[in-house]
Parts: C-alpha cells; sequence; structure tokens
C-alpha cells in the first residue's frame, strides 16, 4: 500500500463553485464527503478518512489537528492518527450525518439529541467553543451512536447559534408526531439557504461573545 504522503500527493482538489472539483487522485481513495474547505476520501480496505484541504484552506489542517489532540480519547469524535500541512488521518465513520438520515427518512430521536449535547458538553468541559455544529458535521452511526467531525472552529471566540436553531425546528415540527421523517433535498436546502441568508433565522439568533475563562 501507498504511504500516506504519496496518497496525499496523489489528490488535485480544484476550488469551483458550487463546490470542489477532484481532478485527480489514487484509485484506493474513494471519495466520501465534499465540505466548504476540504475534501474527505475513505483509504479503501482501511477503516481510516484522510481529509485533505486544497491550498487556499491548508492553514486549517494545523488548526483542526491542534484541536483533535485537545479531543484525544473522547468517543464522540474520530481518533486523529496523523496530521500534515494540508490533511488529516482520522478514523472512517460508517454512518450517515444527519442531513443524510433527513433526506433518506432515517428516523432520528431524541436520545440522538441528547447525545449531541452530551458530546458539546464534553467539548466545553476543555474549555473549548465547540462551533459550526450542523447537519452534516454530526454523524448517526452503524451502531446507532452519535459522533461529531469537523471540529476545526472550535476555539473561535464568537457563539455559534446554529445547533440551537437545529434542536428548535426538530423539537417544534421534526418530532410532531405527524410530520414526515423523509424531507427532500430542495426542502432541505432551501432551508438551509434561507438560515445562511438570515431569513428564517431572525428571532433566533443571538451573537454574543463567550467569556474568556
Ligand atoms: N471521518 C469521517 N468518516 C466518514 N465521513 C466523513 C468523515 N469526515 C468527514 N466525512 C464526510 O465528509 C463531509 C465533509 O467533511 P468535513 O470534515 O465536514 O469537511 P469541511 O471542513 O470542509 O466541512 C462530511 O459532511 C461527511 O459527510
Ligand atoms: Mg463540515
Amino acid at each position: 500500500m501507498q504511504s500516506v504522503i504519496e496518497l496525499v500527493d496523489s489528490v488535485e482538489i480544484i476550488s469551483a463553485k458550487p463546490q470542489f472539483i477532484i481532478a485527480k487522485k489514487d484509485p484506493s481513495l474513494e471519495i466520501i464527503g465534499i465540505g466548504r474547505s476540504a475534501v474527505v476520501f475513505k483509504i479503501k480496505s482501511t477503516s481510516m478518512a484522510l481529509k485533505i484541504f486544497p491550498p487556499v484552506f491548508e492553514h486549517i489542517a494545523l488548526e483542526e489537528a491542534k484541536i483533535y489532540a485537545l479531543l484525544e480519547g473522547n468517543n464522540f469524535f474520530p481518533s486523529l492518527y496523523e496530521a500534515g500541512n494540508n490533511y488529516l488521518l482520522i478514523d472512517y465513520i460508517s454512518g450517515y450525518t444527519l442531513y443524510d438520515c433527513l433526506l433518506k427518512g432515517i428516523p432520528l430521536t431524541e436520545l440522538n439529541i441528547k447525545k449531541v449535547d452530551e458530546a458539546l458538553h464534553s467539548v466545553k468541559r476543555l474549555g473549548l467553543n465547540p462551533s459550526d455544529i450542523h447537519l452534516r458535521n454530526i454523524m448517526l452511526t452503524s451502531e446507532g451512536t452519535i459522533k461529531l467531525i469537523d471540529v476545526a472552529r472550535f476555539r473561535q471566540t464568537t457563539y455559534d447559534s446554529q445547533w440551537d436553531d437545529i434542536k428548535l425546528a426538530l423539537s417544534t415540527m421534526y418530532f410532531k408526531k405527524y410530520t414526515p421523517k423523509k424531507i427532500p433535498a430542495c426542502i432541505l436546502n432551501g432551508i438551509a439557504f434561507l438560515y445562511k441568508k438570515r431569513v428564517v433565522q431572525a428571532p433566533l439568533i443571538k451573537i454574543k461573545k463567550v467569556e474568556n475563562k
């Protein structure tokens, strides 16, 4: 098998809109997720994931690696095995993001939501400020447990209300008896678009400075 560095070097990511394009990659890498700052691959026939940042976002790799080091041993997060200038090698999580669960109609439970809260509390106890907590950064594993990914913004100092707003939407709509549990992409993406434009979050958003501890 090739070395991690060889695998990283085999990848060329083009920053294009609306999302990155993977121009080339080693055949042993399977694309499992395209985010806003990186592309994530499963290394075939292993249980590891390689998160590779294109040059414009390379600086995030080191920051995210430092935060994973602080989270070492916390079972709500994948373990970090190795990090370089533009990549992280972490546990591959078998399962679906909460976003994909809603799309596919995989039911979410109130216990799943409690577990996310538990994960966030465990992060706060370390003096971190868990941020960017949204449906694509939370996974429901094939064993039914919750894992959080994408920890790069856990040291930001402003309060991020996304998870509060998602919980409110889930409790006032999704968990109601007659709400369908499979939600079409156009509706999910429409809500996300309006939320980003601050059309649907106005009454909820509270931006406050996290007090320096
Ligand atoms: N360890 C992992 N195991 C399985 N899928 C993952 C893993 N890490 C990321 N993903 C998938 O890749 C997507 C993008 O990863 P993410 O770390 O959120 O990138 P970004 O920082 O660019 O948002 C996630 O939404 C998820 O679908
Ligand atoms: Mg992400």
